[in-house]
């Protein structure tokens, strides 16, 4: 399994719990929906809305919703999360981040919460963000920064498998929370690009809590994990590095991302 082809990808998410790790992320999606004011009279597309954080978010404030999801399960828990918030007009989408379903101008406002970074490749997902988006309106999305402490962790399993289990990505998928990087991929057909550098703390009551924690619920990380022959000796690395970014009197771990929102111009599509 190296994320190939769309059922890999489906069935690495499906794996694991993302239910239980999403709650974590709730600043974020609120923060996205807040920094595009989005408010009545919005058409709001959510990509890789996982269980519908963003999505939600967006529709408490009155705005038409799609959420996107290249993986059903996803799609089936944010159906629920939304019954449960009472937010039930949301729309929910099956399809992938490269090659949206929606024909060009659909949307206001196009978000995405760590959904659109791994859409493969990068560029193909800058142009159906654009494509999707009306000229003057807002695209804005999150991703880890590549300092942070996910893509460290992944680059330390990564020294433990063999070239032909590595993942398929043409790109890092975070290098979406590299500023140069992005400012480049936007340079086409956006303009009053804009970054918050920012910080989400994790709970966790020590560096083992998080590690344990990662393992069981994270389905990208076990399937990977799962092809390393020495597990036990990832174990002191991993904590030593989760150490690093660990806040002893917050009891959280503190995770980097790059907040980005832009503006959609007219060009040659
Ligand atoms: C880290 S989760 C983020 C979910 C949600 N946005 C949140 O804030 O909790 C990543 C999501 O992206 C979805 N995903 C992965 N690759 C995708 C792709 N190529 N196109 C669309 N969605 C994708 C996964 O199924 C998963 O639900």
């Amino acid at each position: 399994m190296s994320l190939e082809t769309e059922a890999e990808v489906r069935e690495v998410w499906s794996s694991g719990s993302y239910a239980q790790i999403a709650p974590n992320y709730l600043p974020m999606a609120g923060q996205l929906v807040d920094r595009t004011d989005v408010g009545s009279g919005d058409d709001v597309l959510d990509v890789g809305c996982g269980t519908g954080s963003v999505a939600i978010s967006a529709a408490r404030r009155d705005a038409d919703v799609v959420g996107l999801d290249i993986t059903p399960s996803m799609l089936d828990r944010a159906a629920e999360n939304a019954a449960l918030a009472g937010t039930t007009d949301i729309e929910w989408r099956e399809g992938a981040a490269t090659n949206l379903p929606f024909g060009d101008d659909s949307f206001n406002v196009t978000l995405s919460s760590l959904g659109h970074m791994y859409g493969d490749p990068p560029d193909a997902t800058k142009r159906e963000l654009h494509r999707v988006t009306r000229p003057g309106g807002r695209v804005a999305f999150t991703s880890w920064t590549p300092t942070s402490l996910y893509p460290a962790l992944g680059g330390i399993l990564a020294t433990r498998l063999s070239a032909g289990d590595m993942p398929a990505f043409s790109e890092p998928p975070f290098m979406w929370g590299d500023r140069d990087t992005v400012e480049r991929r936007l340079d086409d057909g956006f303009e009053d690009v804009q970054f918050d550098r920012e910080c989400l703390s994790y709970p966790a009551l020590s560096p083992a809590h998080f590690w344990e924690g990662l393992v069981e619920t994270s389905g990208m990380f076990a399937t990977f994990l799962e092809k390393v022959d020495d597990r036990g000796g990832l174990r002191e690395p991993m904590l030593d590095r989760i150490d690093a970014d660990f806040d002893p009197v917050e009891n959280a771990v503190e995770l980097e991302y790059l907040l980005t929102s832009a503006t959609v111009t007219e060009s040659d599509r």
